[in-house]
């Protein structure tokens, strides 16, 4: 093989990157392959190590490293500074650069549905980690946020980031309210769902003009998508954000643009093999 790459976290064994990634360098003809590791916390220095001294190219970072690892690189790319987090890494000329591309990916998974950005308004359920890359990337496009978390302090500190960072955005209380009838964009960033279960509130009353993305894949249609597609919106799940972040992973290491069509189809394969083999 001529180039390696890898994706590190802990858990990692639910991991779908190496399925995406290698259906694209299939796709291309690219001599490259790409791997998973188990990297626990206590040892993310000498993995690193490990992995320029192997000749790796790159490697995507997941949890729960996306922040530790920041101390180890060389550069930060804007997203990754935005973010104050890295989910990709180059090692070139011995240099290791750490990139973002989870907000512009969900950026690009969302662009086709929403068309319009711009002074649009979103709102955001949760303030995780994954909330806050999505967050700042929708605000940088210059939408008008409102982001709603069980725990209001989370929502208040991501509010402060991204008006420092000069967006718009506020909190206010997880629960149902007038929001409902004016939302563009409504974004299920909590882990509510992942088990089957239904969401803490109900969307009744929502704007039939929403675009509802739920970014959990597993299930592909959470309780929470259901009612908001009953209900007459346009739904999409975590696919996207998913297929993106790693289509722009890909272009960052490679310079060329990434086959998403065939590491999209790639991606739904595996889960659906991986759902099948489970539920049988
Ligand atoms: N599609 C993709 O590419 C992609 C990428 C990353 C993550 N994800 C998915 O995104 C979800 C969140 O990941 P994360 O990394 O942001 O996790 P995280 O940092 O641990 O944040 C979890 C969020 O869920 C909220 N939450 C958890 N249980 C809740 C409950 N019972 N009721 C209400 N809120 C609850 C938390 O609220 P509190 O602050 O109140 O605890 C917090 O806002 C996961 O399901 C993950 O699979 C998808």
């Amino acid at each position: 093989m001529e180039k390696h790459f890898a994706v590190i976290g802990d858990p990692i064994e639910h991991s779908l990157s190496p399925w995406m990634h290698n259906a694209g360098y299939k796709t291309l003809e690219i001599d490259a392959e790409y791997q998973r590791f188990r990297v626990e916390t206590n040892h993310l220095a000498e993995s690193i190590k490990g992995l320029c001294a192997l000749g790796f190219s790159g490697w995507n970072v997941t949890i729960p490293h996306k922040e530790s690892i920041i101390p180890y690189l060389d550069h930060l790319t804007p997203q990754a500074k935005r973010a104050q987090a890295v989910n990709t890494v180059k090692y070139h000329q011995g240099q290791l650069i750490g990139h973002n591309t989870d907000g512009d990916g969900f950026i690009r998974s969302v662009e086709v549905d929403l068309r319009e950005f711009e002074g649009k308004k979103a709102v955001l359920l949760g303030a995780g980690g994954a909330c806050k890359g999505i967050a700042l990337a929708l605000a940088e496009q210059g939408m008008e946020l409102t982001i709603l978390n069980r725990t209001p302090e989370k929502a208040e500190k991501l509010v402060e980031l991204i008006l420092k960072e000069g967006g718009k955005a506020s909190s206010g209380r997880f629960a149902p309210g007038g929001w409902l009838e004016t939302v563009d964009l409504l974004v299920q960033t909590t882990s509510v769902g992942l088990h089957r279960e239904p969401f803490p509130f109900s969307l009744e009353g929502i704007s039939k003009q929403a675009l509802v993305v739920d970014i959990i894949f597993n299930p592909m249609e959470t309780l929470f998508l259901k009612e908001a597609k009953k209900l007459g919106c346009r739904t999409q799940n975590g696919l996207g954000m998913l297929l993106y972040q790693g289509a722009l992973a890909w272009e960052f290491w490679l310079g060329r643009q990434a086959p998403v069509e065939e590491m999209g189809k790639a991606l739904k394969n595996r889960l659906l093999e991986r759902m099948f083999y489970k539920e049988k």
